[in-house]
């Protein structure tokens, strides 16, 4: 019995203290100020799609083949979204650019591995903002 009351107590103080760290922190992103014609694609989201991160699979065997040249037009003209997210919807929200399945998706929404920083996060969500422009 008295075997289990040292367990007991050091069950608790396990939990208490691994409680202490839980506390997340909420990050503040500050971008710098946008360039002078606003956000663009080629300059603020290209680098972000075309990184190694994303190009091992989004090449030409994926729906989204972030290797080809016509990026921009696949992201801002598709109107389907395929397995991941709900059909029906563009991969840009111009009302809510923070519920955008670009964003959403590659941060780990239906079991797509979560890749994005918050900073690439907060970065598109300004490029879509500002009106998604090429
Ligand atoms: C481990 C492989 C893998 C990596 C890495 C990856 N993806 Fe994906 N992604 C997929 C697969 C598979 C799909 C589903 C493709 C389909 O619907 O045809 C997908 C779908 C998507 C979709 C929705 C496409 C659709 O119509 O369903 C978006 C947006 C997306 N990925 C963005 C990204 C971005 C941005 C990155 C890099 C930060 C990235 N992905 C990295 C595998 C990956």
């Amino acid at each position: 019995m008295k075997k289990l009351g040292i367990l007991f107590v050091l069950f608790i103080g396990i939990t208490l203290y691994s409680c202490e760290y839980k506390v997340i922190e909420p990050i503040e992103i500050v971008l710098p100020p946008p360039p002078a014609g606003g956000y663009s694609f080629a300059t603020d989201i290209e680098p972000i799609l075309t990184k190694d991160d994303c190009t091992g699979c989004h090449s030409s065997s994926n729906a989204l083949d972030f290797t080809a040249s016509d990026i921009y037009e696949q992201v801002t003209t598709e109107t389907t979204v395929g397995s991941f997210g709900s059909a029906g919807l563009s991969y840009i929200n111009e009302t809510t650019p923070d519920q955008s399945p670009l964003i959403l998706i590659p941060t780990g929404e239906d079991g797509h591995p979560s890749l994005l920083s918050p900073t690439e996060v907060a970065l598109m969500v300004a490029w879509i903002t500002d009106g998604a422009k090429e």
